[in-house]
């Protein structure tokens, strides 16, 4: 066989699957979906083409992994299975085994690209929010301050050590990923961004060695000495089922125990930090949050949060006089920040619809017409808050017993 074109072949499937696995942690499952496929089908067509090539077998199991997860996103998000070619040249006779003897060389060269990929999915940039971007939160912020701006400019006033902890929790859609970005920006030091549904992705490799790489990536950066914080988004994660093999997610858990436990030993003077933030607390077991020292209720915004937010999102566009912030978060009591952010949204797509419907969009320099309160409260009708009381209930309950400021 030609081993330049497989080589092709290969490059091009590890493409695939990295951009896949990009899209797919950023949510954008359509799109997901149709790397995964390409990637597969790359795979497939490596098999049928060079069906004596010692690799066959991984790439068969990454194929069948990739399309696992395709059906998984499927299933989870309600896409509709598109047809499917590449299913075929996986159906019961399956494609050609691997030949090579167990001797062969290790460590499948496709195996070690997909797990290059893991990188990628760990972002070091500095986020693009300020502090002040973050309506309300005050003790959530002021929390941040004195567990890692403190310790970092007097650690010595620090005889017992600082918290190397801090778990935020709450509802979806009220700031928990946006505080976590922007106390990157308020420090000057590293920022390793990652979700934890990443590290779980087994075509990435196992889960425990990328929390392993995690740590150790981090404690490289900390050679600066600047502090080091890694955030680990949905970081229930870890510890749950999602597509993982039965018993892996007890490894990855006890792996994150132990690198968290060695910053608390070793690393007694070392200035790294772990931020975890999750919408579900109760999934987390006691010796998970014994190592979050500092576990910080992110809850749904309240009056003066809600009108700050308005006054945020509603600043650009044009509002009729009839429109009073207070009168908008009176009306929006119990829906999230991201809640609200839409229904702005919503609102002012209603008036550019319009436009667009008089036919007279296109004409120089018309603009829509002043928002009023009627628009809102029609949005609102329709879009009914994402947090229900009785999840609101959940969260105050949950931290009457484990909140630690
Ligand atoms: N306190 C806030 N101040 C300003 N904007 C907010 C706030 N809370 C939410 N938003 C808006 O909602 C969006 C979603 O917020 P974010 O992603 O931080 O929520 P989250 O708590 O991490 O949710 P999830 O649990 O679903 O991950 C933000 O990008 C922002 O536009
Ligand atoms: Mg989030």
């Amino acid at each position: 066989m030609s081993v330049v074109a497989a080589k092709e072949l290969e490059d091009d499937a590890k493409k695939y699957a990295s951009e896949a696995i990009r899209l797919d942690s950023q949510g954008a499952h359509g799109m997901a979906i149709q790397m995964y496929q390409k990637a597969i089908s790359t795979l497939v067509k490596l098999v049928h083409l060079y069906p004596d090539y010692r690799l066959n077998k991984q790439y068969t199991e990454r194929a069948m992994a990739y399309q696992e997860r395709v059906k998984a996103i499927q299933a989870a998000h309600g896409l509709l299975p598109r047809d499917e070619p590449q299913e075929a040249a996986f159906a019961p006779e399956g494609p050609p085994q691997q030949t090579s003897s167990p001797n062969g060389p290790k460590g499948p060269q496709v195996v070690q690209q997909l797990k290059a990929s893991f990188s990628e999915l760990v972002i070091t940039e500095k986020p693009d929010v300020k502090w002040d971007d973050v309506v309300g939160l005050e003790d959530c912020k002021q929390a941040i301050r004195e567990s890692i701006v403190f310790p970092f400019l007097r650690p010595d006033l620090f005889k017992l050590g600082w918290p190397r902890g801090i778990l935020l929790y709450g509802p979806p859609g009220c700031g928990k990923t946006m505080v976590a970005a922007a106390t990157a920006a308020e420090i000057d030091g590293y920022f390793i961004s990652v979700d934890a549904a990443s590290i779980m992705s087994k075509w990435l490799g196992e889960g425990e060695r990328n929390v392993a790489k995690l740590f150790a990536n981090a404690r490289k950066m900390l050679s600066d000495n600047k502090p080091v914080i890694i955030f680990v988004d949905e970081i229930d994660s870890l510890l749950g089922t999602r597509g993982q093999e039965v018993g892996g997610e007890v490894r990855v858990r006890d792996q994150f125990l132990r690198e968290t436990d060695g910053i608390n030993d070793k690393g007694k003077n070392l200035h790294l930090y772990v931020i975890g933030a999750t919408n579900k607390p109760w999934a987390l077991d006691p010796p998970f949050l014994r190592r979050f020292s500092k576990r910080i209720l992110v809850p749904l915004p309240g009056n003066e949060a809600r009108m700050s937010q308005f006054r945020m999102y509603t600043a650009p566009i044009t509002l009729a006089e009839d429109v009073h912030l207070e009168g908008l978060a009176k009306l929006s009591e119990g829906y999230s920040g991201s809640d609200i952010k839409d229904i702005c949204q919503g609102v002012q797509l209603r008036v550019v619809r319009e436009l667009f419907s008089s036919g007279k969009a296109l004409e120089k320099e018309t603009q829509t017409r002043p928002i009023s309160m009627s628009d809102f409260k029609e949005v609102m009708r329709t879009r009914r808050p994402s947090v229900s009381p009785d999840m609101e209930r959940a969260y105050a309950n949950w931290s009457n017993n484990f909140s630690a400021l």
